[in-house]
């Protein structure tokens, strides 16, 4: 019976509300990390596809902009999230209240590197064939880029992106280094409560475990949809 003590004394509301935390966190930073992610993508391969045929001040504009993204790319994948995120918390929002927000600022700005990465290499996917056909319709590079590439790219990567979702659900298990109660957190303050680790730790493990187990499964499903649909 002692076992179950955090159930019977109603501790498993850390464990619920932690629980929703981590998927708002999860959540709102997957679509930040999309949306800041796909714009870098973008400023890149319109970086890497126009260097030798740009010319004065939309050359400059570019290239600034391909410089800053590179520096933004290597800080954020070259340093641990939990930093970010204590940086986020210390730092820039210096301890705002508003934990959940600090948290989808952190992992969002991360994931957003990583996306940015995923995206680059669905725009590269598309054959080259795909800008001459824009070009022959008449389009130019903003039209191209808007209405023939960013949408097939966007559903070459669809798959990746889910992914993201999945990386992004685990990694917020840090968010209890600025002492926002999630998933995670909620099992640890049960554990040093009740002075029993196993219940709360493998019962978050176990959680964790069935939700990625559910997600992978639609990924999956999402794949053979995204397939069935080429032809
Ligand atoms: N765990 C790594 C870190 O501490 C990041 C892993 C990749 N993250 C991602 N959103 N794909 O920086």
């Amino acid at each position: 019976k002692f076992i179950f003590n955090f159930i019977d004394d109603g501790r498993w509301h850390y464990i619920v509300d932690g629980l929703k935390v981590t998927l708002e966190v999860t959540f709102f930073a997957v679509l930040l990390g999309i949306a800041l992610g796909v714009i870098i993508a973008i400023i890149r391969s319109t970086y890497d596809k126009n260097k030798s045929s740009m010319r004065g001040f939309s050359k400059f504009i570019v290239v600034l902009l391909n410089f800053i993204c590179k520096i933004y790319l290597t800080v954020i994948r070259g340093t641990p999230v939990v930093v970010q995120l204590m940086i986020m918390y210390f730092i820039v929002l210096v301890s705002s209240t508003n934990k959940v927000l600090v948290a989808v600022l952190a992992f969002g700005f991360n994931s957003a590197a990583y996306v940015a990465e995923i995206f680059r290499s669905g725009i590269m996917s598309i054959d080259e064939g795909q800008f001459e056909a824009g070009r022959s319709l008449g389009f130019n590079y903003v039209q191209t880029m808007r209405y023939i590439i960013i949408p097939q790219a966007f559903k070459n990567v669809l798959p990746a992106l889910a992914n993201e979702f999945i990386v992004l659900l685990k990694e917020t298990s840090v968010a209890g280094y600025v002492g926002l109660a999630d998933l995670t957190k909620g099992g640890d303050i049960i554990r040093s409560r009740t002075f029993q680790a196993f219940m709360p730790l493998i019962g978050v493990a176990v959680i964790y475990l069935v939700m990625v187990m559910f997600f992978t499964w639609l990924v999956g499903i999402l794949e053979r949809r995204l397939r069935d649909s080429e032809r």
